[in-house]
């Protein structure tokens, strides 16, 4: 623990490093996001995230002790401004899936970024540790898969998640109605990298 200035005060700084995910971190990974989040995944959902877009699959942790991680895809869909069509105007999929291959076709659309999921235990927030997993995360998207934007469903009512995405250039771009399913709004964030 070491201390560092904030705002004129001294605050306790952990050190922490991030990295990329193994396979032997999944469980973990999924303790903490049943413990920071109501949207939950299964086994296979992670391993597939990890085994195709492995190293955009971010761990942090602090004295061997696995406290936050960030997951990401890359989709194929092109515009993210598209995204949430289905929802919300009932297209069924398969209309869907036409209609972006005959855009695709129009126009040669690059793959985006999709933040799945990011999350910090609690007692380790505030600390920067969710600033260095989405830069991170931000410039392997960029760096290793060469997405042309990056983005993201988001409550509406996560001040704390808005303003670090906010932070790092994610703008609201739509809203989705009922999208969770407590029936919450959510936000979905773009942030465009070319
Ligand atoms: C969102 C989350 C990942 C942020 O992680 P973190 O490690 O606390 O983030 P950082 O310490 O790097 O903070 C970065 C910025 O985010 C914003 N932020 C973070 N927590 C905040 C809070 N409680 N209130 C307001 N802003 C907050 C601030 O702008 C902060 O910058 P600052 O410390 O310079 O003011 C964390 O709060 C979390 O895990 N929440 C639960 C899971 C979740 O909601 N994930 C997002 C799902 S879309």
């Amino acid at each position: 623990m070491r201390l560092k200035l904030k705002g004129g005060m001294l605050m306790a700084q952990t050190t922490f490093i991030v990295r990329r995910a193994k396979d032997s971190d999944i469980y973990e990974v999924m303790n903490i996001n049943l413990e920071t989040l109501p949207e939950n995944y299964w086994y296979g959902f992670y391993k597939h995230l990890l085994d195709n877009w492995g190293e955009a699959f971010l761990v942090a942790e602090v004295e061997g002790k696995l406290v936050g991680y960030s997951m990401s895809r890359v989709e194929e869909q092109g515009d993210p401004a598209l995204l949430g069509l289905v929802s919300e105007i009932g297209v069924e999929e398969s209309i869907f899936k036409r209609v972006i291959t005959t855009l695709k076709n129009i126009k040669n659309l690059r793959p985006v970024g999709h933040l799945v999921s990011i999350a910090v235990r609690a007692p380790y927030r505030r600390m920067g540790i969710g600033s260095k997993l989405l830069e991170e995360t931000i410039r392997v998207l960029r760096e290793v898969y060469n997405v042309d934007s990056i983005y993201l469903e988001v409550r509406v009512s996560n001040e704390p998640a808005i303003r670090l995405y906010e932070k790092f250039g994610f703008k609201k771009a739509r809203i989705i109605k009922g999208y969770y399913s407590d029936g919450e709004d959510a936000y979905i964030m773009v942030k465009r990298l070319k």
